[in-house]
Order: structure tokens, then sequence, then C-alpha cells
């Protein structure tokens, strides 16, 4: 693997699957692939279980891991070639990645969206300076439209409590009193289709998530009717793609209550966290033991091991 920022990134996801499964059994069994080498983790927004996590992953490989909170510690770095740098940005992300590969060995990089240009946001304008002036492999830890570590760790937890072949799986809306971005719901659509479910989304009108990323996927706005017999209800707030970055906290309606989880399929609840209690989910929901958020958390560490390594090995 040579940059880790989409799931068309992986060649082959089954064996990316059995070696994050095979890592979680054995995580220090391939020491000798990271031994003096370096990560370096550059974070444009917060984090918890990506920044940990990570740094386990690249820990139990044997690597040094270098940890920048870019927005607070470093300089503000401007991203269009040919600015004129006379205001706020000191530094040009030519020399900030030409620097940074010259320290590090692997670049993990979160950026988050703006929300408030959609064409931008799209493009992946600052994931993308970097993998252009970087001399090393680029991994995404979130950029503006997708979350490929958190999707690739939502696959091995499904794959690990899935009870059929071909599970349904859905992917509901819920409310948030924030605009969120697209990024988690995109990368699970994107990862879902490359892996064996029946997977159905479920959203309130004028919050369809980008026509190019949902082609083939049913799409209702009826939430009881997508829920019925599912084994996997997995929730998140997005803000509206075609009214780019609008949001409905008071919608509500949509958040995922044990009432509505009755109509499942015993199904597990899942969410990518942080979770706002009572508001995206009710305390009896995500207190269950259907409730799977930990399991997943828990499988960021393994998932990012497998990618880590298979750069390492230039494998998968
Ligand atoms: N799910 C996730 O990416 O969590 P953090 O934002 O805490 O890293």
């Amino acid at each position: 693997m040579k940059k880790f920022t989409t799931v068309n990134d992986v060649n082959n996801l089954n064996n990316l699957l059995k070696l994050a499964l095979e890592l979680k059994q054995t995580p220090f069994a391939y020491k000798q692939y990271g031994e003096n080498k370096t990560i370096g983790l550059l974070f444009f927004n917060p984090s918890l279980r990506t920044r940990l996590s990570t740094q386990k992953a690249a820990e139990n490989l044997g690597m040094n891991v270098m940890i920048m909170n870019v927005s607070q510690d470093g300089w503000t770095i401007e991203m269009e070639d040919g600015a004129v740098m006379n205001q706020g940005s000191q530094e040009h992300i030519k020399e900030a990645a030409g620097v940074i590969s010259q320290y590090c060995d692997i670049i993990g990089v979160r950026t988050f969206a703006s929300l408030k240009d959609k064409s931008e946001d799209y493009q992946e304008k600052i994931l993308n300076k970097f993998i252009q002036y970087a001399t090393v492999p680029i991994v995404s830890l979130e950029s503006a439209t997708l979350h490929p570590l958190q999707s690739f760790a939502d696959v091995i937890t499904i794959k690990e409590h899935k009870t059929t072949k071909t599970p349904k799986v859905v992917l509901s809306w819920a409310p948030h009193p924030r605009a969120l971005p697209q990024a988690v719901p995109n990368s699970f659509v994107e990862w879902m289709k490359r892996y064996d479910v029946e997977l159905i989304i479920t959203n309130p009108e004028g919050f369809n998530l980008s026509a190019e990323i949902t082609q083939g996927v049913t799409i209702t706005h009826n939430q009881d009717e997508a829920f019925k017999n599912a084994d996997f209800i997995y929730a998140k707030n997005w803000s509206s793609y075609d009214n780019y970055g609008e949001t409905a906290p008071d919608l509500l309606n949509w958040t995922i209550t044990q009432e509505k989880m009755s109509l499942t399929k015993n199904g597990k609840f899942m969410h990518c966290l942080p979770v706002r209690r009572n508001v995206v989910v009710t305390d009896d929901v995500i207190d269950s033991e259907n409730s799977i958020v930990l399991q997943q958390a828990n499988n960021r560490t393994f998932a990012a091991q497998a990618v880590l390594l298979s750069i390492l090995k230039n494998e998968n």
C-alpha cells in the first residue's frame, strides 16, 4: 500500500481484514517492520480515538511516534500555490510537507471539512496538498469527506459480530445540535459497498448523501421501515450535502430509541463516537448488551496497525 486515504487504496480488503484480526491476536508480532521508523501524526482538528489508537498501533509495530496539534502549536500553513504570503499564513505547505517528510517515514493527517465550500471540501484540498508535496506515504486520520480508518474498524466489528453471511446494515441519520461533516457516513457507505452486506440508508428529506457515493444503495426517509429486521444499526449525524452544511437539530424523532431498536432482528447498535447521549441515541440503547460501540473503538487500533504494516511492507 502506497497511501491510505480511501477504500480505493486497498487492493484486497479480505487480506487486510485477515491481517487486522491476526494483529488483534498477536499485536507485537511484526515489531521488526517498524523499528527505527517514525510516524508523524498531524492534527488540524480534535481527536481522542484516532490519535490514541494510531499511536498505539504504531508503537505495537515498534515505530517512534511524533504528534503535533498543527492548528494550536504550528505555524499557519498556506495551501495556495503562488500565494503572496502577506496575510495570516506563515509557512507554505511545500516546505512544511517537505520538512516533515525528512523526519517521518509515514505522515498521518486529520483535516476536517469547512462545511462552507462544498467544492473545496470535496476536492480534499488540504489532504491532496500533503499527498502532492510529501515524499512519504500519507494516511488519512479523517479528511474533509472520508474517514477510512474508522470505516475499516467498522468492517472488522461487523465481521466479528455478524450471525448471517450477508447481514442487513442500516446507516441511520440521527439528530445533533451542531452541523457535522459527511466524512464518516460517506466512508461507511464506500466500505460497506466493498463488503458482503445489504446496506440501507435512512435519513430525513434534504439529508441525502452525495449521489455519487450512494449510487446503487437503497435510501429511505422512513426510519421505522428501514430498521425492520436489521442486524446492525449504524447511527450518525451528518449535515446536508445539497444545502451544504445545514443541519436540523430539532428532528428529535430521529433519535435512536429502544422502541426503534425493537423493530430490528436483535440488532447491534454502532456509532463511531464521540456521541451525544440522549440526542443521537438514548442511554438505554447505548448502555444495552446490543451496543458494540466500545468494541468498534477497540478495533481502531488493529485497523490502523494493519494499514501501517501494509504500508511498511508495501503489501495489500
Ligand atoms: N471516531 C473518531 O474518529 O474519534 P475521534 O474523533 O475521537 O478520533
